[in-house]
């Protein structure tokens, strides 16, 4: 039975590459085409268009957090659902994901409780490496740092897309039923978790 008095669920959609033709970035991006096309009002944004200094402490005391951390802040703010998508790098994240992670983490607005947007929306996590193994020990790492690192909510349930570089379609969907069906559940899961999370 689903909360009538519960909010939409809307799902926010990146990856941690700014690659042009990154395999993570079309997978975000089919994340927020399935979202939409089951009825789920999704955003995909491109990390590119948030550049961010690499952090640093005394450049943070003299200049403040980059207004783009600020931006993404508030669009994960006017969603309740979050998808990451994040390529391995040496089996762990990639320094642009956790630099942006790390300056949005410390971007905190008047009223707002340390760490706020992080602890009340819901996340999911996925990726894709032309590897066998599609980038999953990268997401243990990202897991890591969100559940323990910053407190929040990421499902058990995650997607990652082996040999990535044979995998999609010219329409950017994946060629593989089985693997759109495993992924469109998780998106499901996520948007279903964000409900509860909002009720
Ligand atoms: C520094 C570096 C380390 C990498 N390490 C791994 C790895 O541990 N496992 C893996 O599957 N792929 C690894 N790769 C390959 C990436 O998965 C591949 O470049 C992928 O296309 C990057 O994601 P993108 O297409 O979204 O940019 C590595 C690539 C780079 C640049």
């Amino acid at each position: 039975m689903t909360d009538a008095s519960a909010p939409d669920p809307r799902l926010l959609f990146f990856a941690g590459s700014t690659r042009a033709n990154s395999f993570n970035k079309r997978l975000a991006k089919l994340g927020a085409m399935i979202a939409e096309a089951n009825s789920i009002p999704a955003t995909f944004v491109d990390l590119a268009d948030y550049p961010m200094p690499i952090y640093n402490g005394d450049l943070e005391a003299e200049s403040g957090q980059p207004e783009n951390a600020h931006k993404l802040k508030n669009l994960m703010k006017a969603h309740t659902g979050v998808m990451i998508v994040c390529p391995e790098y040496n089996a762990s994240i990639t320094p642009l994901l956790k630099n942006t992670i790390d300056w949005v983490s410390h971007v905190r607005d008047e009223g707002e409780a340390p760490l706020e947007v992080y602890r009340t929306r819901v996340f999911a996590l996925a990726s894709a490496s032309g590897g066998g193994l599609g980038g999953l020990r990268g997401l243990m790492h990202v897991r890591a740092i969100l559940e323990l690192g910053i407190g929040a909510l990421v499902l058990p349930e995650q997607f990652a897309l082996p040999r990535a570089n044979d995998s999609y379609d010219e329409h950017g969907h994946l060629k593989n039923k089985d693997q759109t069906e495993q992924f469109k559940a998780v998106i499901q899961k996520l948007a279903r978790a964000a409900r509860v999370l909002h009720s």
